[in-house]
């Protein structure tokens, strides 16, 4: 996600200081950033020149303290309510007051985030969607502190950036997994309950419902163990046995199959990523 969130910023003319924990990851984000320009370069729906000078204004910042520059933070880490907090404080420590802090968190609660620094009024979900480059959706969330200069700021950002925003509450899942989620977990309940076959499944929704992937081909692409954790914050957060995630979710996690990024979920993969 961060990779794509960096991507369409340079892209619309921002300089970008793209972070992560080492610089091989960091490098590895601009070849695939790369690569994903060079496509559209092919395609011919950018011009070559625009290629290079999208690249030319993302800066590797592997090391925290590189943050100080930025005017506005794009978290995008693993769904993991403690680390999330532990960068927000670090974030905190690092940049200028003022500067707004936005998680890409797709259900865990802006507000606890924001409570681990010492600007909750600027701290707020910034949520996109996968493939960033190609979804138009940024979920804004608004934490119980987040100021409406926030907001405002937030949804201008996010329009600079060509995406339309919704606003959603801060409660387990926002709008978006809310809804998904449930849809995803019953798809893979109906194939652990041996309903149908996972092609059968996801030609339903696919022909029968005109979504672009099946609800377990969605998965695989989303990652099994971001679907799970998302439906632990779900079942968690409500208390409501409607969001118990399937255990054959749980046991596919367990045993490291996570769909695309790993090669094998409810389908198989190869090297590119492409369905076998
Ligand atoms: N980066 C940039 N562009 C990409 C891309 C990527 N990773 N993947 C696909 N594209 C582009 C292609 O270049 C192509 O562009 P053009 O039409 O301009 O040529 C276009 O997307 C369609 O791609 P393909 O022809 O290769 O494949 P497709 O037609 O099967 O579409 C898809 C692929 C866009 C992923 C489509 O299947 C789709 O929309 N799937 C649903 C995706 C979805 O639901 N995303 C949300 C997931 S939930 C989430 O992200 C949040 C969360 O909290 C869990």
């Amino acid at each position: 996600m961060g990779r794509g969130i960096a991507q369409v910023a340079a892209q619309s003319g921002f300089a970008v200081l793209l972070s992560d924990q080492s610089r091989p990851i960091v490098e590895a984000a601009l070849q695939a950033i790369d690569s994903s320009l060079l496509r559209q370069v092919e395609k011919g729906k950018l011009p070559a020149s625009d290629r290079a000078e999208a690249l030319g204004r993302i800066r590797p910042a592997v090391e925290p303290p590189a943050m100080s520059g930025a005017d506005f933070v794009i978290e995008a880490i693993g769904e993991d309510r403690a680390l999330k907090s532990r960068v927000f404080a670090t974030l905190d420590g690092i940049c200028r007051p003022g500067v707004i802090l936005a998680s890409n968190t797709s259900s865990l609660s802006i507000t606890k985030i924001a409570a681990a620094t010492r600007r909750p009024d600027r701290v707020i979900g910034m949520h996109f969607m996968n493939p960033v480059p190609v979804m138009e959706l940024v979920e804004i969330v608004a934490g119980q502190s987040t100021s409406k200069e926030t907001i405002e700021t937030t949804r201008g950002l996010a329009k600079s950036l060509g995406k339309t925003s919704v606003a959603a509450q801060d409660y387990p899942g926002f709008i978006s997994n809310r809804v998904l989620m449930p849809m995803i977990n019953e798809a893979i309940y109906a194939l652990h309950e041996g309903v149908g076959s996972r092609e059968d499944i996801d030609t339903v929704m696919r022909l029968g419902m005109r979504h672009p992937m099946g609800p377990l081909a969605l998965a695989d692409f989303i990652g099994l163990d971001t679907c799970l954790a998302i439906l632990e914050v779900l079942h968690d957060g409500f208390g409501d046995p409607k969001y118990r995630p399937c255990p054959l979710l749980r046991r596919m996690v367990d045993a490291g199959l996570l769909g695309k990024k790993s090669g094998r979920g409810f389908y198989e993969y190869g090297a590119q990523g492409t369905p076998r």
